[in-house]
């Protein structure tokens, strides 16, 4: 059985992530800024390089794979922090643990979303991928919060694409799930919300399932694209949304 280190783990999505991976045997050290193994706030340089240490501290080099769940939405109003979180906290702790999860041929799940697609500004993403936080930064102060959700996702998913080959020959599997609107923390403040609310609900309405996302969705996915029965599966993002981005953008594939 493996050690599985999860970004995020102590709530919602990562937190289903982690109880799937356990039930199955595996050994799981959550990183968070809450109630966590390792508590860390990824939305800073140093508390990545201090998340990295202490991960690899805590695995000795035993990584069985990296799920990196960590995020905030789009109503915070530190628009910076959507991207330091999203973005920066995600890349940069794949690229310090990158030795690690190369030395037992890791499996990596990025946790994007199903808006990363809807991303609308490329200045954004693009000094999102150029690795300039300052810029990045400077730009999404500038920007309503969806955009800039949706554009650390893209600029997320990208990377993984754009970094699947090289990692792939190092032995490290890296695929992304994008889930689609699913209930947890983060969400359900908004769906209670009286301002946000109905439409929340009428959009709930709109997926082709039925029914909103439930964490254990996203854990079925996750469990599925880190283990050996997805072996032949990497760079692939996987929407994970009962069909949302589909019904949206059904010519654009
Ligand atoms: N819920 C959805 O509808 C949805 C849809 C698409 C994508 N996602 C993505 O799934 C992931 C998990 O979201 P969730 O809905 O479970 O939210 P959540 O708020 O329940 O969990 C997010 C976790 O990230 C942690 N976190 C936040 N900032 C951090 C920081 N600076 N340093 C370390 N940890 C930090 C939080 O403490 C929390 O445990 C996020 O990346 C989110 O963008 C969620």
């Amino acid at each position: 059985m493996g050690t599985y280190v999860i970004t995020g783990g102590a709530s919602g999505i990562g937190a289903a992530i982690g109880t799937q991976l356990q039930s199955e045997g595996h050994q799981i050290i959550v990183v968070d800024i809450q109630q966590a193994d390792i508590v860390a706030d990824l939305s800073s340089a140093e508390g990545r390089v201090a998340a990295i240490a202490a991960i690899k501290d805590a695995t000795q080099n035993e990584l069985t794979g990296l799920v990196t769940c960590a995020g905030v939405g789009s109503h915070v109003p530190d628009r910076g922090l959507i991207a330091s979180v999203n973005y920066f906290g995600t890349v940069e702790l794949i690229e310090g643990l990158r030795p690690a999860l190369a030395e037992h041929g890791a499996s990596v799940l990025l946790i994007s979303s199903n808006s990363a697609p809807m991303a609308t500004n490329p200045e954004y993403v693009d000094a999102l991928l150029a690795n300039d936080e300052t810029s990045a930064i400077r730009i999404a102060a500038t920007m309503a919060g969806q955009p800039v959700y949706s554009g650390s996702k893209q600029a997320v998913t990208r990377w993984m694409r754009k970094n699947t080959q090289a990692y792939a020959a190092q032995g490290i599997r890296m695929n992304a799930i994008g889930p689609g609107y699913t209930r947890t923390p983060l969400t359900s403040a908004a769906e209670n919300d009286d301002t946000y609310g109905p439409a929340i609900k009428q959009f709930i309405e709109s997926i082709p399932i039925g029914r909103p996302g439930l964490p254990q969705d996203m854990a079925d996915a996750a469990s599925f694209l880190l283990s050996d029965k997805a072996g032949f599966i990497c760079g692939a993002m996987l929407f994970v949304d009962g069909g949302h981005d589909a019904m949206l953008r059904p010519d654009e594939f």
